[in-house]
């Protein structure tokens, strides 16, 4: 089967659930081509008993005729545009939906490699192909097929002869239809990925305005957007030039097919053959099948465009995640939280960032993790997460490997404080309850409190209720990284991640941070990721890493009194903070 039938196919199991609005729309559409197909007819009495026999009895009949098929041919059409529209819709609605759905379920790797413009320029412009496609293919196919069927049992009813002497000439003209067609689908295509570049270039330039301005590079993006423009405009002109084409082409086509057909009739009416009102019924079957063919060609042009778009939006419902739930995988049942890496290694493209990594950790034990940038700080949280599976060897909680465990259950008995902060563009209560939908509002406040936020937010025009902006930048670095421990805090899971989780706190605040997290940390396994050497003296166990390996195990004391990675990294920031006091 070609790629084309395959996609028609997997696009009509989206209108599948609508056969109901289908099938009525299709039973309209047999209104409007009976209605089509009952002119083109009733041309002949018209001429031959009314105009030449001039039976006044008959032209009486006339005007309500006129207006009762008008009357016919309106409801019908309107019938089948509305249902078969709504169907076409209520299918792109599954599919956006289910895109998104898909979406949320595709892992971290996949997010990393695909820009989040394409990603949304999929969701919105591909799927609105794809509407079109459906929509416009299931209304004009249906009605406008039908009504040449009509028309053409009333023209070869009526003479035979012209008719198949119309057939042989006027379907020529679908050959140079088709292949303007082709060349339309082939632009729209490269149009649409030009179009995600646009999107991508929105994205990034909102996304990232404060660099933008900080670094005056407001033109370039300038440039780089409308280049982007142009790029696209190239693209979408040539498919504007070959739709634009494909009109006239059918028009002068038919037209000379036309003129063939009527001298040949002319012809057979001058030898006696056939009547006037016979060539004028046949001619007017034939015209009348101009208007649904031409719809028929143009039906091709959307498809074309519309396939462009399904084979993309296609491509990402294809995309399988990488960490699927195992069929037979449980919930983790209630435990003390203790964790064990046992000879774990992960690489995310052929480097490896872990090297052999085993660890047991006690419940409640607080282990932090220190090393220079790039040792594997992060992804040794990802991995507990499990946005990423080990390449090697195995992580378990309370005894269960992660990978028999449901995600539902996993993340559940995780809180994590990432070193991206991100809020969404929602109040401050909403997105301190954030994954703990069931908080109070008592609850909430106490989160804020325990994370010395409570003072900030009561501050704000309209406290929890202030709505933050998009991504939190309403508020100061610190500001945000409190309500990211505040979340994590209400959450109460068993188990806590923190990641550069006071980076962006001044010395006094974090003093108090800290200590709201030392209340935080008792009873609960705790993964403590620092630069600041200083927040995590007090931890049971510091891992020194480098370069995905673990150099030193010990307290802060043991690991200073062995004088290596970790001494010398102390002695550095001691430096610094002592120099930088002067
Ligand atoms: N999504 C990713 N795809 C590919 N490589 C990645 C990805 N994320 C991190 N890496 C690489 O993995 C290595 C470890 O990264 P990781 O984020 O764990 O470091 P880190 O110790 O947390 O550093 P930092 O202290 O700067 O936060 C780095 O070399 C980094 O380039
Ligand atoms: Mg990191």
């Amino acid at each position: 089967m070609s790629l084309d039938k395959r996609l028609y196919r997997r696009l009509l199991t989206y209108a599948s659930p609508y056969k109901g609005r289908i099938a009525l729309s299709m039973l309209a559409s047999l209104g409007v081509a009976a209605t089509d197909g009952a002119i083109a007819k009733l041309v002949e009495p018209f001429i031959d008993k009314i105009v030449i026999a001039q039976d006044f009895g008959l032209a009486k009949m006339v005007p309500f005729l006129v207006v009762g098929l008008a009357l016919f041919k309106g409801i019908s059409r309107y019938i089948q545009e509305f249902y078969i529209n709504t169907a076409g819709q209520l299918a792109i609605q599954d599919i956006r939906n289910q895109l998104f759905s898909h979406s949320m379920s595709l892992s971290m790797r996949f997010y990393s490699g695909n820009a989040s413009g394409t990603l949304m320029s999929r969701i919105l412009n591909d799927v609105n192909l794809m509407q079109a496609a459906l929509s416009k293919v299931l209304v004009s196919v249906l009605r406008e097929s039908t009504t040449l069927v009509a028309l053409t049992v009333i023209a070869f009813y009526t003479d035979w002869r012209m008719a198949a002497m119309a057939f042989v000439v006027i379907p020529a003209a679908a050959v140079p239809a088709s292949m303007i067609g082709k060349r339309i689908k082939k632009f729209s295509r490269r149009g649409q990925g030009a179009m995600g570049q646009v999107t991508m270039a929105l994205e990034q330039a909102f996304s990232g305005i404060k660099v933008v301005k900080a670094f005056a590079t407001e033109k370039h993006e300038i440039d780089k957007f409308v280049s982007d423009n142009a790029t696209f405009y190239r693209f979408i002109r040539k498919t504007f030039k070959y739709s634009a084409l494909s009109a006239p082409v059918m028009e002068l086509l038919t037209s000379v097919g036309v003129a063939v057909v009527l001298w040949y009739g002319l012809s057979r009416v001058m030898a006696g053959e056939m009547t006037q009102g016979q060539l004028f019924s046949v001619m007017a079957a034939i015209l009348l099948m101009y208007t649904p063919l031409k719809r028929l060609t143009k039906v091709n042009n959307a498809v074309q465009q519309a396939m462009g778009g399904a084979e993309r939006v296609f491509e990402i419902l294809d995309e399988e995640p990488e960490i699927i739930e195992d069929e037979q995988a449980i919930d983790l049942p209630e435990g003390r939280g203790e964790i064990c890496f046992e000879q774990v290694s992960f690489s995310y493209d052929s480097e490896p960032v872990i090297k052999n990594l085993n660890l047991k950790v006690a419940p409640g034990e607080v282990i932090a993790l220190v090393g220079p940038s790039g040792a594997g700080k992060s992804t040794i949280a990802s991995l507990i997460c499990r946005f990423y599976d080990p390449t090697e060897g195995r992580i378990l909680i309370d005894g269960h490997d992660i990978r028999s465990l449901t995600q539902r259950s996993l993340h559940d008995r995780l809180a994590l404080v990432d070193q991206e902060t991100f809020l969404f563009n929602a109040t401050i209560a909403e997105n301190i309850c954030y994954g703990s939908s069931g908080a109070t509002e008592s609850e909430i406040v106490a989160a804020a409190e325990q994370a010395f936020a409570d003072d900030f937010i009561r501050q704000m025009p309209e406290g929890y209720q202030t709505m933050i902006g998009d991504r939190g930048v309403r508020l100061s670095g610190g500001q945000r990284q409190r309500l990211c421990i505040a979340r994590a805090i209400l959450r109460d899971a068993p188990i806590l991640l923190l990641d550069e989780a006071t980076s962006a706190l001044d010395t006094e605040s974090e003093a108090m941070v800290q200590q709201a997290l030392a209340n935080l940390m008792r009873d609960r396994t705790t993964f403590v990721i620092a630069h600041r050497l200083s927040t995590i003296k007090h931890a049971d166990r510091i891992l020194v890493l480098e370069q995905g390996e673990v150099k030193e195990t010990g307290t802060h004391q043991q690991l200073m009194a062995m004088g290596g990675l970790y001494h010398r990294l102390h002695q550095m920031q001691f430096k610094e903070s002592s120099s930088s006091c002067n």
